[in-house]
């Protein structure tokens, strides 16, 4: 089984309603030996009419945050949690990411398997590990079972809201430390378990802090 099989179950794919507006399926496209992998929502408009990830505005700006460390689409894997595009861009629902990604997308990454999934934005976040934020959480490496991801904000999200372009571009920056890391010494990124509790701890001690000032 290969990509390109993979892509060809998703073409005829109905498991779930978002088949029926759908003009193409979106499967992903990059090099199939991809150190690191790029997982967005769904499929835009733009998407839907060509059958490829990340070619609108949000495309162009993820082209151009490549171009800035020196790499090209090519160099990576680029797709999403659902491969086709919901109706009026809506937020795909949690059944349709669920069906979409046990069906295909972690088969996906089962082929590539990549030192590093780079997460898109907080639905692609989130399919991962649930109780990430992305506003807290961006930045920052980590280890599920062995796999390293790495989230970072949407680029359409950066569009929206300027201010968040520094943090996109700096944590854009940190990605070829972050798969050197990830290849030699992944032992050195702390387990999502273990954020989690820091976090935790984190909240303990703001509550904490704000009972002590009211
Ligand atoms: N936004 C996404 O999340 N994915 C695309 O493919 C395009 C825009």
């Amino acid at each position: 089984m290969d990509l390109n099989d993979i892509a060809k179950e998703i073409a005829q794919c109905r498991k779930c309603g978002l088949h029926q507006g759908r003009t193409q399926t979106v499967p992903g496209e990059g090099n199939p030996r991809a150190e690191v992998m790029f997982i967005g929502e769904g499929p835009g408009e733009k998407e839907d009419l060509q059958g490829r990830p990340f070619v609108g505005a949000a495309g162009k700006y993820l082209s151009q945050l490549l171009e800035m460390i020196g790499w090209k689409r090519a160099d990576v894997f680029i797709a999403n949690v659902v491969k086709c595009r919901p109706p009026k861009n809506r937020d795909p629902l949690p059944e349709e990411v669920e069906t979409c990604t046990t069906n295909y997308l972690f088969r996906q990454i089962a082929v590539i398997k990549p030192a590093v999934i780079v997460t898109l934005g907080r639905h692609s976040l989130n399919r991962f590990v649930p109780d990430r934020i992305i506003s807290r959480d961006h930045g920052k490496p980590f280890r599920v079972k062995g796999q390293v991801y790495y989230p970072i904000y949407h680029p359409a999200a950066a569009l929206y809201r300027g201010a968040l372009r520094a943090d996109i571009e700096s944590d854009f920056r940190k990605l070829p430390q972050v798969i050197a890391k990830a290849k030699l010494k992944p032992k050195k990124l702390p387990e999502a378990s273990a954020l989690d509790n820091l976090n935790k701890s984190a909240k303990i001690d703001s509550s904490r802090q704000q009972r002590l000032l009211t």
